[in-house]
């Protein structure tokens, strides 16, 4: 006995219907399915709303092992569920950090315990994300992740990124670069970036080139070496740039971009300041984000991610120069890219549901993200008609801290499924 999910829309807004069988998609058709032909079937109408595969967020931070003060498989997967993510890759930035196959296994036994979608860890570059040891690969690779990447810092040494570039291509994983240069990044107590927010206030600002200066050097290195080089949350212009150029002359880049750089720039920043704003890269200038919107377009970014690096409410209100960086994202991605670039008409929903489903899907070789006979059920269905209010006190995630806040947006998941179980459904479905 399996499910037929009837009344569903396509991105085209076509009727769509499915049906699961097991853990798969067993048939999807735009004909109405009749009483008889679901006969035995468990029922779920989905009242016209978009259905569509799950979202995929390869960026997220879920802070097991060690910080589940912050966030935890459980919360963390909770929220994906309910911002229409089946499938979250987690960063290695952890305590322990996830350097050591035996210390990916732990979690991996946790995450099959724990976890209400799919999560596929990321395992770190160098030893501690140190920079100066690298981790076994081949050992991390065997243990489950997905690629490697030392998110959170950047790999400082040309030559170990040349090394991390040599040994991950030859056990066949991308290397997942947080592009960074410490020389230039980050002026002591630095939150915001180089430019109106910082002069006016007299702080101390983040450097643009310290990201397009490592994204410049690894292309060079990704194309001596022929890895896979995915390049992590893209906020800056010159960044966009130099990946353009890396694609035309042939280099295996990739690169992904969030919400809030797509969305926010500097002169948004609130004067009272609040640590909800704080995040790394920073919100950056006006031509920064128009950039970044002109890179999703014609392709250069591939895909959206939300950055997901949940804090506790006391860590953020910390004074602005010690507070830690980062704002969840899992719970608004969608309802904020929907609205603001499918319901303006400046992308359509399916450029969209493509840049959270089928292209990272098809980056990191996942067989999810798609609708099709034989694929895994992970489904989500989204109400595009009814808007509501951003509100972080509603969140799934234990993270509150969301410049969005107080937001209204179209496009919010009400139901998630994954690999065939209903894993979250709102209320009002
Ligand atoms: O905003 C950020 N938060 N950027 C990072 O690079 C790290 C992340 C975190 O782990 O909190
Ligand atoms: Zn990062
Ligand atoms: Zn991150």
């Amino acid at each position: 006995m399996g499910i037929w999910i009837t009344h569903g829309t396509d991105a085209h807004g076509a009727p769509l219907a499915i049906q699961i069988e097991g853990d798969k998609i067993a048939q999807c058709t735009h004909e109405p399915v009749t009483p008889a032909q679901r006969a035995g079937h468990t029922h779920i109408d989905a009242g016209g709303r978009l259905l569509s595969a799950g979202f995929l967020d390869m960026h997220v931070h879920l802070r097991e092992p060690g910080l589940s003060h912050k966030e935890s498989i459980a919360t963390g997967t909770l929220a994906a569920a309910r911002g229409g993510f089946t499938t979250v890759a987690c960063m290695p930035n952890t305590v322990p950090v996830l350097d050591d196959a035996a210390i990916v296994q732990q979690l991996q036994a946790k995450i099959a315990a724990e976890a209400h979608v799919r999560v596929l860890p990321y395992g770190c570059i160098t030893i501690g994300q140190k920079g100066a040891v690298r981790t076994d690969f081949a050992a991390l690779k065997a243990a489950g992740v997905i690629g490697f990447t030392d998110d959170g810092v950047g790999v400082q040494s040309s030559a170990m990124m040349q090394e991390a570039m040599v040994e991950a291509h030859h056990v066949d994983m991308p290397i997942v670069a947080h592009c960074e240069d410490d020389a230039l990044a980050k002026p002591h107590g630095a939150a915001v970036t180089l430019g109106t927010y910082a002069q006016r206030h007299g702080l101390p600002g983040i450097s643009n080139a310290s990201e397009a200066i490592h994204i410049a050097r690894d292309a060079l290195l990704a194309e001596q070496t022929h890895v896979h080089y995915h390049v992590c949350h893209v906020s800056t212009e010159q960044s966009v740039r130099h990946i353009r150029f890396a694609k035309a002359h042939g280099v295996r880049i990739t690169a992904e971009v969030c919400p809030h750089h797509l969305l926010l720039c500097d002169e948004d920043i609130p004067d009272v300041w609040d640590g909800a704003w704080k995040m790394n890269p920073p919100l950056r200038t006006k031509r920064d984000v128009e950039a970044m919107v002109a890179a999703v377009d014609d392709g250069t970014i591939d895909c959206i991610v939300t950055d997901h690096a949940p804090h506790a409410a006391a860590e953020k209100a910390l004074p602005i120069g010690q507070a830690p960086f980062g704002i969840v994202g899992l719970e608004t991605a969608f309802p904020l890219l929907y609205t603001h670039f499918v319901r303006t008409g400046r992308w359509t929903l399916s450029f969209l549901l493509e840049r959270m489903t089928a292209i990272p899907a098809r980056i990191f070789r996942q067989p999810t993200g798609r609708l099709a006979v034989g694929a895994p059920a992970d489904l989500t269905i989204v109400d595009v008609q009814h808007p509501h209010t951003i509100d972080v006190n509603t969140f799934a995630s234990k993270g509150r801290s969301s410049p969005f806040q107080g937001w209204s947006c179209y496009g919010w998941p009400v139901w998630t499924m994954v690999a065939g179980r209903v894993v979250w459904q709102d209320d009002a479905f």
